[in-house]
């Protein structure tokens, strides 16, 4: 018997990834910067994470727009109930904390003061003025955010690894 799939569509999936590819290295380079001493590689390393920062930011709009506009495809009718609910709340989250984690580092950002290059391309204006203790906060929160898309994002892997390789329900074919 075969069993169809609906999947995401072509840009979804194309979002999807890309955007996975971008915060993985958001939260190595912004994990390596807490540990690497003052220097020119550091420097490098903060523009870098800055700039890829402001790239989930731009893509992370546009997914919104086409979450809203395609919707999701139903998912196999051997998924429960609970899980249905457990996949919902965590996109959700997931998708929240990804569109304000780099609107809270921009903010921490323009408040610290420090400036907010894009590639060499262009600089983003400050989102709010100089303030070093309210910068301070805002990087607190920066980082305790982080901890909690990593947790999240471990947990949606080993959930995409059970359904590919424990379930074979064809969940992860969804996505790719
Ligand atoms: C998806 C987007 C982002 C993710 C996942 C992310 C993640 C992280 C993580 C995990 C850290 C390390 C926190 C710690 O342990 O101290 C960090 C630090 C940092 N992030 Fe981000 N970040 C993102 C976007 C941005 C953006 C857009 C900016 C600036 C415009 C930014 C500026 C910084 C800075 C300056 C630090 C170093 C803070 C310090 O030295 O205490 N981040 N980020
Ligand atoms: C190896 C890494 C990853 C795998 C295998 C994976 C797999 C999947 C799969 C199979 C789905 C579809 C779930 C469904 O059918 O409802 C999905 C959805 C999703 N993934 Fe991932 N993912 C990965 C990494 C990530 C990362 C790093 C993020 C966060 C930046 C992320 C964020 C999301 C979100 C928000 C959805 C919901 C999409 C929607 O309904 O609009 N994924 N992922």
């Amino acid at each position: 018997m075969t069993v169809t799939i609906e999947r995401y569509n072509f840009i979804q999936k194309l979002l999807h990834w890309l955007i996975a590819l971008l915060v993985i290295g958001a939260l190595g380079a912004g994990s390596a910067l807490d540990w690497l001493d003052n220097g020119p590689l550091k420097n490098q390393l903060y523009a870098l994470h800055k700039a890829n920062g402001m790239l989930v930011l731009g893509l992370m709009l546009l997914r919104v727009v086409a979450r809203i506009v395609f919707g999701a495809p139903p998912l196999p009718a051997s998924v429960s109930s609970w899980q249905r609910t457990a996949a919902a709340a965590s996109h959700f989250l997931l998708y929240a904390l990804i569109l304000l984690m780099p609107i809270v580092g921009w903010a921490a950002t323009s408040a610290f003061p420090a400036p907010l290059p894009f590639f060499g391309l262009f600089e983003f204006p400050p989102l709010i003025g100089a303030d070093r203790d309210l910068s301070k906060q805002l990087f607190e929160i920066h980082e305790i955010m982080g901890k909690v898309i990593i947790a999240l994002v471990v947990v949606h892997i080993a959930a995409a690894l059970q359904h590919a390789f424990i379930k074979k329900d064809g969940v992860l074919r969804r996505m790719l």
